[in-house]
């Protein structure tokens, strides 16, 4: 954690290790503060002559190191690691080292989650349980062994089929473990604990039976059936969609309290944040039952797309983690609504790795140079990447797309694998050249579309010209065209989709493959309206000047839910660019912008042909981090302003809509179904409005919601709704659901984060208490994120407060947060890193804030990079 000055690594500096580790034999004997690890290690040398074998190893005691049985000296120890003198081309390693699992609050390697010994291994958290050569290309078979206390760790959990227990004397047993297909370390995993076990069974498609169990924390068995439901539902959807079958006998699920991350797909053990397990109808949102279906599947989907074939090096992350969240959005999108799961995937694109893409942080979803692996697990490598296998997706068809799935399988199963290899099958099985595709792997930045056209009426050609612009990013100065498929449909007045290319089909990709291109095709008649970016098929700022009415005929009527709703944030954004280019943007937005974006909203209102849950939707003003995307420079009054007038306007001028629909849309008895959620979600949009508008008359309205609502969706529907609108009931229902709540930490982090995003004069003060609460500690990640995440992210009126108070009190929780999870830390720091595109006042204030942290003696390499890159 010391640094003198990290190093950067380079990934064209990849080179294969001199040895291979085949196989390991793993010992624990587990101890809050002396756990034993035994490692014997089955070598052979992979270079001629080679004889330095380089092991890493970080806050290891080295207790004996034996080769071939005998006690060996002929090494040095760094800070790094080991580095073994040995000349010989096959031997046994034997080393004994010592590790203190209690004082490990980074929660990596092996560590306590509150009773709970667990292990999280990827990327480089191996090295903290023993020396090893804790890379992704060494693959190997590992048996484990371990003993612990009987009493209180009755359960002893690793990769693979259990193979023997016994019991001990002193009240320890013990558990062994195999696994024989071959990994590499970061999917090794350990469990020891005292659980509710919940069992099931799954028969695979050819018929073997695989035992599921999912652990969870005593008293909590009936919240574990969603996740293990969702379970069975993915293990069916890859069989089906892509012909993946589970390939050992027992799969198992461990949810546990302090994880830094959502969950780990280590082999046939997952371990999971009890956030992405724990759910039932009280105390669990619409969006968790989504995400923990979602999550489990996307964990569940890694065993074939990051354990069967996983990447040479961490460049490559994107192999598995794109690829695998790209299915997870595919099986969400089957389950549920695939139009609001599109649309929440594209906000997640614009308001975070747009904004990843414009910071000091920048890069490619395949890195070039990384100081802390820890720093990549970012929104650019696993959306921008889900977002590049989409368009790879779009471009060969879903037969195509599967044709190379099939390959890239056949080709490489058991390997370790880079993005090349990957797009290679993709290109082999479908006989198309990507490599033109291949520059989204290695190019930053998000493109910029120009598009315009024109009609031929007498000939009914449509001319389409369109240009790509890629401007430097921190990361890289020189670009290059990328390779941009656009998926377009033309309407006519009535909003009909018109026949194009003289066939019957109305819609097509075009790909953009140089800095500008044009298209002529036959289109039926006058083209109205344009929706070229279909269901967002490219993570790309498009520009095509349409007026309001082109808009509004979009927004009601084209076939894609994500046009719909594009359009809606097209109109608003120009009326959004024109105020921040008046004279005085802080007034908000004028007049005349107002009643006409209130008109169009009204018809979205009315229309009963569009689907409830994009409506509800399209009725939500978009975010402050969607509108900041708008420009490189983020006036922070100026959005504020705009945001709160609108809703404000919409809020009054609709306020009987608001309230009919508010009636109309009460669900029966909870349940988790597409029909409830959309009816829901409306009905809290509505509600959210009507306190807008009048908090006092809607008040008692609010309460009965709260005091009746039989699920955790309608009651933080109010709670959101009072936040910043009726201090005093806020206040009042609060202080209730504190007492309700006081006992189910994953519920109080709602609490935390409501209290957090609060705008309040003393927020500060209030933050400060809630840190002494005694439900929140620095230790536990979900805590930290609820209360200072929050605040970071969300508060933006009271982080960005123009005193500099916010990014202070940020500053001091970070210096105190990196001593004890750097992880964690370093992503709180995020909005601090933009600090160049805010004003001429704010912007010195944040940049002393991040010489402070430069200058704290031990910084983190973690913080360090990203703090030493956004001073540069
Ligand atoms: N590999 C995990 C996933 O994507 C994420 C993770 C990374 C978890 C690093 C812990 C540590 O599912
Ligand atoms: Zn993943």
């Amino acid at each position: 954690m010391t640094h003198s000055v990290p190093v950067a690594k380079k990934r064209a500096d990849y080179q294969p290790a001199d040895f291979e580790i085949e196989h390991v034999k793993l010992a624990f004997y587990l101890d809050e503060t002396r756990t034993k690890v035994r490692a014997i290690s089955t070598i052979s040398r992979r270079v001629k002559h080679a004889n330095t074998l380089v092991l890493d190893g970080v806050d290891l005691t080295l207790l004996s190191l034996n080769i071939d049985g005998e006690p060996y000296h002929d090494y040095l120890q760094t800070d790094a690691g080991l580095q073994i003198n040995i000349d010989a081309d096959n031997f046994e390693l034997c080393i004994d080292t010592q590790i203190n699992p209690e004082q490990n609050s980074s929660l990596e390697g092996l560590y306590k989650s509150a009773g709970t010994y667990c292990t999280q291994c990827e990327a480089e958290g191996f090295r903290k349980i023993t020396y090893f050569l804790d890379r992704p290309d060494n693959l190997a078979t590992y048996d484990v062994y371990i003993e612990a206390e009987q009493a209180a760790f009755p359960y002893l959990l690793s990769n693979g089929n259990p193979t023997g227990q016994g019991e001990l004397e002193n009240g320890k047993h013990w558990v062994s473990w195999s696994d024989p297909y071959k990994k590499p370390s970061y999917l090794f995993a350990l469990v020891a604990g005292d659980f509710d076990l919940l069992e099931d069974s799954f028969s695979t498609l050819s018929g073997r039976e695989v035992k599921l169990q999912l652990f969870v924390d005593k008293g909590n068995a009936a919240k574990g059936e969603h996740a293990l439901a969702s379970l069975k539902k993915a293990m069916a959807w890859d069989e089906q969609v892509y012909g993946l079958e589970y390939d050992l006998d027992i799969y198992m699920v461990v949810a546990v309290d302090f994880f830094n991350m959502g969950a780990m797909e280590n082999k046939g053990l997952n371990v999971f944040n009890s956030k992405f397990v724990l759910a039932d109808d009280l105390s669990a949102t619409d969006e968790d039952y989504f995400n923990i279906e979602s999550v489990i599947a996307h964990e569940y989907f890694h065993n074939w797309t990051g354990n069967r074939v996983t990447c040479r090096d961490w460049f490559q992350l994107s192999l598995k983690e794109g690829l695998t969240v790209f299915r997870d959005q595919q099986f969400s999108s089957d389950m549920a609504s695939a139009a609001i799961n599109r649309i929440n995937n594209v906000k997640v694109i614009r308001e975070h790795q747009f904004a990843e893409d414009a910071s000091p942080m920048s890069h490619p979803i395949r890195p070039d140079e990384v100081m802390e692996m820890n720093n990549f697990y970012t929104v650019t490598v696993y959306n921008k990447g889900a977002e590049v296998i989409s368009m790879l997706h779009k471009m060969l068809g879903q037969t195509g797309f599967r044709a190379g799935m099939d390959l890239y399988f056949e080709r490489h199963d058991g390997q370790a694998v880079t993005c090349d290899d990957f797009v290679n099958a993709m290109a082999d099985a479908n006989q198309k050249n990507l490599n033109l595709f291949k520059r989204w792997y290695a190019q930053s930045g998000t493109p910029e579309v120009f598009a315009d056209y024109l009609f031929d009426e007498q000939n009914q050609i449509l001319t389409l010209s369109v240009k790509q612009v890629n401007a430097p990013t921190a990361d890289q100065s020189y670009k290059q065209a990328l390779s941009i498929p656009l998926d377009i449909e033309v309407l006519d007045s009535t909003g009909t989709p018109l026949p194009l290319f003289s066939g019957q089909q109305t819609s097509a990709v075009l790909t953009l493959e140089q800095q500008q291109q044009s298209w002529s095709f036959h289109c039926a008649n006058q083209p109205a309206a344009l929706c070229l970016l279909r269901d967002f098929s490219a993570p790309v700022k498009l520009h095509l000047s349409q007026t309001d009415e082109q808009l509004k005929l979009i927004m009601l009527n084209a076939s894609d839910a994500f046009s719909r709703f594009d359009a809606w944030h097209q109109l608003l954004n120009r009326y959004i660019n024109q105020t921040l280019e008046s004279e005085h943007p802080q007034q908000g937005l004028p007049q005349k912008a107002l009643c006409s974006i209130k008109n169009v909203l009204a018809e979205v209102l009315n229309d009963d042909k569009i689907d409830l849950a994009l409506k509800a939707e399209m009725l939500c003003v978009p975010s402050f981090e969607t509108m900041a995307q708008l420009n490189s420079q983020i006036d922070v009054e100026a959005l504020l302003a705009i945001k709160q007038g609108l809703e404000h306007f919409l809020a009054t001028e609709l306020v009987e809509s608001w309230f009919y629909h508010y009636q109309n849309n009460q669900t029966a008895a909870y349940e988790y179904n597409q029909q409830q959620v959309a009816k829901r979600r409306m009905h809290n949009v509505c509600l959210n409005y009507l306190l807008i508008a009048d908090a006092a008359k809607y008040a008692e309205q609010a309460k009965q919601q709260y005091l009746s609502a039989d699920n955790m969706s309608d009651t933080l529907g109010v709670l959101k709704a009072c936040q910043d609108n009726h201090v005093a009931l806020f206040d009042e229902l609060m202080a209730d659901f504190e007492q309700r709540w006081q006992h189910d930490a994953l519920v109080m982090d709602k609490w935390f984060a409501l209290q957090a995003g609060a705008f309040r004069s003393d927020i500060l003060s209030r933050i400060e208490l809630l840190k002494e609460h005694s439900g929140f500690s620095l230790r536990n990640p979900n805590r930290t994120r609820a209360l200072i995440g929050t605040f970071a992210f969300y508060n933006t009126q009271a982080m960005h407060h123009i005193d500099g108070s916010g990014y202070k009190w940020l500053t001091e929780q970070l210096i105190l947060l990196d001593k004890i999870n750097p992880q964690v830390a370093a992503r709180i720091v995020t909005p601090m890193l933009q600090f160049k595109r805010y004003d001429a006042i704010r912007q010195p204030l944040i940049k002393h804030q991040l010489m402070r942290l430069a200058n704290q003696p031990d910084l983190s390499t973690d913080l360090y990079e990203k703090v030493s890159k956004a001073l540069n």
